[in-house]
């Protein structure tokens, strides 16, 4: 059984005022809730960790260092966003591929650092619609799942979101069909490199462009264990209808 996730990644969005969404997350939950994992931006981790001590919420950092400490003005290190209590860290996601020129390898090394401070990485995938339009999505999302991920990969350390980049914050979303040819690839390429066990186990997220009129038929599909979610995750009354589309799926 793979866990449920519903992930929010806030992105460059949030001052102190925004904890208030975590406790009205937190008062509004379904029963049974899928694992909930928010990912403000560092200058509010500990305070999230803070508001959301008991509550079934966990929290995530946006991106981490793959060194533990050094000259390195601006950045944080896993070590730094565990000490402030959160337990994930996305690595990967398209925005800091884009905007801050990481590759695969940069991914891969941050994800060995994640992991040495006891966190959870959430390792972020997707084509561009360029690629897409050429044919080459499955090639694309082959080669980032070979290079972004290390090795030593284990059910609990991990988790993937397929994330298209066309469909990030764009309102546009693959069809169930595309989504589900992606997870399906992605849980066979899993397999295939760490084996059956670990990789059945490991949750495999969707994100682009999910909301809470989508979300139901998007956590229907087979190998969809969850989402990652920008826009929708930045209010409660937006994202606590997919943790529930989530938790009733
Ligand atoms: P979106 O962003 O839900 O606003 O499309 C998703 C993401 O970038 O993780």
């Amino acid at each position: 059984m793979r866990p449920k996730i519903a992930a929010g990644n806030w992105k460059m969005n949030g001052t102190a005022a925004a904890l208030t969404e975590l406790h009205s997350l937190a008062t509004g939950l379904p029963d049974n809730p899928p694992q909930i994992v928010i990912c403000p931006p560092s200058t509010l981790l500990f305070r999230a960790t803070d508001a959301t001590h008991g509550s079934p919420i966990q929290i995530g950092a946006q991106d981490c260092h793959a060194e533990e400490a050094g000259a390195y003005t601006g950045d944080i290190s896993a070590t730094m966003v565990a000490d402030s209590g959160a337990s994930h860290v996305i690595l990967g996601h398209s925005e800091r591929r884009d905007a801050h020129r990481e590759t695969d390898a940069d991914v891969q090394a941050k994800a060995i650092a994640a992991w040495g401070a006891g966190l959870t990485a959430i390792i972020c995938i997707g084509e561009s619609e360029a690629e897409r339009d050429a044919g080459q999505t499955l090639d694309i999302i082959g080669a980032q799942l070979d290079g972004s991920l290390p090795d030593a990969v284990e059910a609990g350390n991990t988790v993937i979101a397929y994330e298209p980049i066309w469909a990030i914050g764009t309102g546009k979303v693959p069809s169930i069909a595309q989504i589900k040819e992606v997870h399906d690839f992605i849980r066979a390429r899993l397999i295939d490199r760490f084996g059956a066990e670990i990789g059945n186990a490991l949750p495999l997220l969707y994100g682009g462009s999910v909301k809470a009129a989508n979300a139901v038929e998007i956590f229907a599909v087979e190998n969809v264990d969850g989402a990652l979610v920008g826009g929708a995750s930045l209010k409660a009354e937006d994202f606590a209808p997919i943790v529930t589309a989530l938790a009733q799926s």
